[in-house]
């Protein structure tokens, strides 16, 4: 590409001293500027927000907690161009809400007014915003473009893949079971070669409620999978939606929370209690067709989603994503498209979508001692998935579509400390994946400590608990060949620790004051190949704000086998070359934040980051952040733009 800069070789820039200030604190010759907060209007006519909890019409204002997102250079046709630097859509998550800065007095209890509810689910989901560079040379959004749109859980979305007209997905809302309702806890992303973006659904378990007798209804078979999947028996459903009592009887938009089997037929078209059999999937949308209806991905799994992370597409080769299911214990997962990539595709919008990520092999990583690896085909009839399993029958490709965490359990995949974001270095194809932390690492049964998953203690201070993989980790894998290959050599990039921790077995990639973290999270390689890692802890906030940091990073095999003591346990690993003065710390955030989202124009001159829950912790009495509008405002949710002072490329 023209407007790609070289590979960066050295960081240009000073650390940021750790802090707690409320502020996003970069280093001198960088700027950062608020580009669109929670409540920001997307309509012409949508009102300024007022942040006093009695705006509403969020289906037409940026939704909160901001999250994974990318930058879609656009040309002046308002087509998808990969050399646009000035003018793009910004497609961003709305992973959650901090429920009480959105009422006047904060949440009602249950049950629920319906106006409550109807801003806390519209507040989630995506939104497509239009930015372009004003005459100042800064990046504004474009409050009154066509573009704009805000996608929500109660958006109409199309199934697509194994899932899709099966049994799983019947529902009173779509008894052919080819239609879902929205999508929920967006957490990261991915894109595609064809200009189109992917949206992760994560913790969307957590918002169903199913009754305290629902086991008794469902089969043996239905049980083992409802609970694998994380909806569980006698859960309450957060925020209550499924308790609104709506204006119009043949509104469905919230008694589908509630996935109790209620109904008489047999297929569960009469009810919503399979109305979580279609959530849990990567969701495709197309930015630049604002009315398109998104799909559902379902041949990519269903789990906890984190994020669908594309390797560099080569002409005649398969596709290939790389994805974390973000749990304790859960797996590291990689779809390999069946079509081989075309570049004539470049330009297919949804309908490229349906050639290479409905029709493919959906693969999960098993991590040796040894230092390699292995990808397990998750397909019907192979490796001991069939009707017959003892775990779960698989008898379709649909059975292991929504089963997948089942399917994975089956093979003997790898359990790992939390699979977060993946990135797949520009440079050389190697992959990074965040392991946020585990606190079950080393006690629960089935989380023992080994090689890609060594330490149980993080030898925190003070008052503070010490139980499993507290700070995490990044592993990092070469694949044995071309990226759809079935064999790799792993090692792990860099440990999280305190840079005081005990260096032989706690920081083990010799972190300082420069650099030292914990809880990665947010991970993603720039337009020049620095890798940029993103923190989201709950760990180290006694010290400091969430952070972001970057790397020159190094390659596959820098650094040596060693073992790693926790407790009476010794643990083989592979450890890359202490990153030193290649790590340092960019930005720290303000008060209660999470970092997380980030994208730049494909020149790398400007950076898009996500400030998630700023003040998250307080209360409306007692606010914590007043990020980013100051005095005794609510906090806000926001995206900041980075430029360099000079112009120049980001990090160097
Ligand atoms: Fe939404 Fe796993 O972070
Ligand atoms: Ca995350
Ligand atoms: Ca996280
Ligand atoms: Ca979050």
């Amino acid at each position: 590409d023209s407007v790609t800069p070289p590979l960066a070789t050295a960081l240009g820039f000073t650390a940021v001293a750790k802090n707690r200030n409320d502020i996003v604190s970069i280093p001198a010759g960088y700027t950062a500027t608020t580009l669109l907060r929670l409540g920001d209007p997307l309509t012409a006519s949508t009102s300024a927000y007022r942040n006093d909890g009695t705006d509403s019409d969020f289906s037409q204002r940026a939704g909160d907690h901001h999250d994974g997102m990318h930058f879609f250079g656009m040309d002046s046709a308002g087509r998808y161009s990969e050399n646009a630097v000035d003018r793009g859509l910004l497609v961003m998550n709305h992973e959650n809400i901090t429920e009480i800065y959105l009422h006047v007095n904060g949440p009602s209890p249950a049950p629920r007014p319906e106006s409550e509810a109807r801003k806390e689910i519209e507040a989630h989901g995506v939104s497509v915003v239009e930015v372009a560079k004003g005459s100042n040379g800064r990046f504004a959004y474009v409050q009154s473009s066509t573009f704009n749109r805000r996608i929500t859980p109660f958006t109409p979305i199309q199934l697509n893949g194994p899932v899709a007209g099966s049994a799983y997905a019947k529902t009173a809302y779509s008894p052919t079971g080819t239609m879902t309702r929205g999508t929920i806890n967006n957490c990261a992303n991915g894109y595609t070669p064809w200009g189109t973006y992917l949206t992760c659904e994560e913790n969307w378990a957590g918002y169903f409620r199913r009754a305290a007798d629902d086991d008794s209804k469902r089969s043996a078979t239905e049980v083992v999978l409802l609970k694998r999947s994380g909806t569980n028996q006698g859960a309450a459903g957060s925020n209550a939606w499924a308790t609104v009592t709506p204006a119009s009887a043949s509104e469905t938009g919230y008694s589908r929370w509630d996935i109790s089997l209620r109904g008489s037929s047999t297929d569960g078209t009469d009810d919503f209690r399979n109305e979580a059999y279609t959530y849990g999937y990567i969701v495709e949308i197309d930015p630049f067709n604002p009315s398109s209806v998104p799909r559902k991905r379902t041949a990519l799994g269903r789990f906890g989603h984190e994020g669908a992370w594309p390797a560099e597409p080569v002409s005649g080769q398969p596709l290939v994503f790389y994805m974390g299911d973000d749990s304790r214990g859960e797996y590291v997962y990689k779809w390999v498209s069946d079509a081989l990539w075309n570049p004539a595709d470049a330009t297919g919008g949804l309908a490229a979508g349906d050639k290479y990520l409905d029709a493919g092999t959906l693969y999960v990583a098993k991590f040796a001692a040894d230092g390699s690896g292995q990808w397990i085909a998750l397909k019907q009839g192979q490796n001991g998935l069939t009707a017959a399993n003892t775990l779960y029958p698989f008898a379709s490709q649909a059975d292991i579509a929504v089963a997948t965490r089942l399917a994975a359990d089956s093979v003997g995949a790898t359990r790992m400390d939390r699979p977060e974001w993946a990135a797949v270095n520009p440079a050389n194809g190697e992959v990074y994946l965040t392991l946020t932390n585990n606190a079950n690492r080393g006690s629960s049964s089935n989380q023992p400590l080994d090689a890609a998953n060594p330490r149980a203690y993080s030898d925190f201070k003070g008052t503070r608990e010490q139980k499993g993989n507290v700070n995490g980790h990044i592993i990092r894998w070469k694949e044995d060949g071309n990226q759809a290959s079935l064999t790799f050599k792993w090692d792990v990039y860099v440990f999280g620790a305190q840079a005081d921790a005990d260096a032989t077995n706690v920081n083990l990639s010799s972190l300082t004051d420069d650099n030292d973290m914990s809880s990665p999270d947010g991970l993603a390689f720039g337009p020049n190949g620095l890798i940029w890692i993103q923190t989201d802890d709950g760990a180290y906030t006694d010290v400091t704000n969430c952070m972001m940091l970057a790397a020159v990073p190094g390659a596959y095999g820098d650094g040596a086998a060693k073992d790693v003591v926790s407790g009476t346990t010794t643990t083989r690993t592979y450890v890359g070359k202490a990153p030193g003065t290649n790590l340092r710390r960019f930005l720290v955030g303000p008060v209660e934040c999470e970092i997380t989202g980030i994208t730049w124009t494909p020149d790398g001159k400007a950076m898009f980051v996500n400030i998630q829950h700023p003040g998250e912790a307080g209360s409306l009495t007692s606010i914590t952040s007043h990020f980013p509008d100051g005095g005794t405002s609510r906090p806000r949710s926001a995206t900041v733009v980075i430029t360099k002072d000079d112009g120049g490329v980001i990090g160097v």
